[in-house]
């Protein structure tokens, strides 16, 4: 088993070895850091996830998009594959709207995750919602996706970096603010660009991290 280094995409394809999955099924690795996969490419999700590398999945309406599938219809088949949460995100941008998409969104599978944005209204649909809050740059914005009980928030690393802000430094102080007040949220750490970042992260203690299959 290797993870690939590069200066590219983040990956975490995998050397294929044989009973990998049988002796350690991800789902008893409860206290490791989880590798949720960023993909709506359900050939990529089978890959891993025979490998017993996933422990979830993220998609956006770019991944979709990108897989040229229907929402609903790819969602579905992801879920089917993984047992893990599957974050499935809203497009809408008004609070009661993205109550009515996630809602729909919540009917494909009992492991749905629905992901709106760190924004007011995206904190506003939360409410008894199983959500993933993303789009957080700062500890500030992670503060309030716990206060609104949020079981996972997004920060972006990646991004952060691309505007020249440390993305570590920001999972980094979440981790200290969630166990100083014990936030039950999980740090799915997002936006991953190389192996380094998820070896700063698992360093760190964020409990997910996302990243591409390649
Ligand atoms: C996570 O849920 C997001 O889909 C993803 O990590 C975004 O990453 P990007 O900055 O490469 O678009």
């Amino acid at each position: 088993r290797a993870f690939r280094r590069g200066s590219g995409r983040a990956t975490f394809a995998l050397e294929a070895r044989p009973n990998a999955h049988a002796t350690h099924p991800a789902s008893d690795r409860t206290r490791a850091m989880k590798f949720f996969i960023d993909t709506a490419d359900t050939a990529a999700i089978k890959e891993l996830n025979d490998l017993g590398m996933v422990d979830g999945v993220t998609t956006n309406p770019s991944l979709i998009l990108k897989a040229g599938r229907d929402i609903l219809e790819v969602t579905k088949e992801i879920c089917d594959m993984v047992s893990g949460p599957v974050s499935a995100e809203v497009v809408a941008t008004e609070a009661r709207e993205m109550i009515a998409e996630g809602m729909k969104l919540s009917t494909i599978a009992p492991n749905i995750a629905i992901k709106v944005p760190l924004t007011w209204d995206g904190l506003t649909a939360s409410e008894g919602l199983k959500v993933n809050v993303t789009l957080c740059f700062s500890a500030a914005q992670a503060i309030l996706a716990a206060k609104a009980g949020a079981a996972f928030v997004s920060p972006f690393i990646g991004r952060l970096d691309d505007i020249h802000l440390d993305g570590v430094d920001l999972i980094h102080d979440i981790r200290t603010i969630y166990d100083n007040y014990d936030f039950k949220t999980e740090i799915l750490a997002a936006s991953i660009r190389s192996v380094n970042h998820i070896v700063d992260c698992a360093k760190i203690g964020a409990d997910v991290m996302t990243a591409p299959p390649a």
